[in-house]
């Protein structure tokens, strides 16, 4: 019978039938003692067959070597760039994720960070909780329409493509995207446009990351390509923080560039207290809660705990990764 150590407490009730099998599942007490250490993930890691990570958890060669029994690592996210699969191919070790079960939930977090940015919605309730608002006013926190607004789609999988129609939906958006491959589901169903990046920028009023975080992706938003955005333009990203070059973005917001700027992911993940990013007013940063609904939740730990089962009794994983 297997061990299997999951880094952070998921729906327990997805344990069961690997418990009924025999198998010995660990669960880091997270909620008590905070998130895992280096070192104790290396050494809880150490003789188990299977591992249930977090985007947080970093899996490379040092944790790798240390773990010979490790068949299988099962990842609690649709990304995986914390992990390196370099390192899990050479080893035969089989890597799954949760794609799909989140995509609804990712797309709609996208949405309200949207339409809270464009109305600000946040600095209104702020401006109530603390008392300071005298009574309505036709000029009081004016936000920005996003009827008829030209909506950029950076990375246009799954959950590019369910926000890219909310907006086509909600706002009669004109779809740009930006995509290795075309998308000609996008092109009939939203009469979507295929872009280079500095068209998409250059002719968007709302620019959406969806991309997973790689060599090609990494700073992709950088003093360059942000100035190519027009000067009110909202950026959202619930991709990863790495996406954007995070010290350009101050620079240019600090030049007035930008209407505002809605963040699910930050580098690093929390940002630190002193972090300039949140003293400006129109940037809104959320604790990476983009598949954060009870049903996403309890069908990615249902997910990671099938895909590990599977792959213990030799069978194929639902989810794996593609090397
Ligand atoms: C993921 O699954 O990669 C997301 O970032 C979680 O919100």
């Amino acid at each position: 019978m297997a061990k299997i150590f999951c880094t952070k407490t998921i729906t327990e009730s997805s344990f069961k039938s690997l418990e009924q099998k025999g198998h010995e599942i660990v669960t880091w007490d997270d909620l008590n003692k905070g998130p895992i250490d280096r070192q104790t993930l290396i050494s809880s890691a150490k003789d188990c067959e299977g591992l249930i990570t977090m985007l947080s958890d970093k899996i490379d060669e040092e944790l790798l070597e240390q773990c010979p029994n490790l068949k299988v690592i099962s990842q609690y996210a649709v990304g995986y760039n914390n992990i390196d699969t370099a390192a899990t191919k050479k080893r035969g070790i089989v890597v799954t994720n949760t794609p799909d079960v989140l995509t609804h939930a990712t797309a709609e977090l996208a949405f309200a960070l949207l339409i809270s940015c464009a109305r600000k919605i946040v600095q209104a309730a702020k401006n109530v909780e603390e008392d300071k608002w005298k009574g309505w006013e036709p000029k009081g926190f004016l936000g920005k329409s996003l009827k008829d607004t030209t909506v950029g789609i950076i990375g246009a999988g799954r959950i590019g493509s369910s926000f890219a129609k909310m907006c086509h939906g909600a706002f009669d958006s004109n779809i740009l995207y930006y995509s290795r491959t075309k998308k000609p589901d996008l092109e009939s169903d939203l009469d979507a446009k295929k872009a280079d990046l500095k068209e998409l920028l250059q002719n968007s009023d709302v620019i959406s990351l969806h991309c997973p975080l790689s060599d090609e992706t990494k700073l992709l938003l950088d003093k360059e390509t942000l100035s190519y955005c027009k000067k009110d333009a909202i950026i959202i990203n619930t991709a990863r923080g790495e996406v954007i070059n995070q010290d350009d973005l101050i620079e240019l917001l600090e030049q007035g560039h930008f209407h505002s700027i809605g963040m699910d992911v930050t580098t690093p993940e929390p940002l630190p207290h002193s972090s300039k990013l949140k003293s400006f007013e129109n940037v809104l940063i959320i604790p990476h809660i983009g598949s954060a609904t009870e049903t996403a939740r309890k069908d990615m730990s249902d997910l990671v705990c099938k895909n590990i089962e599977n792959v213990l009794e030799n069978l194929s994983p639902l989810t794996p990764i593609t090397y």
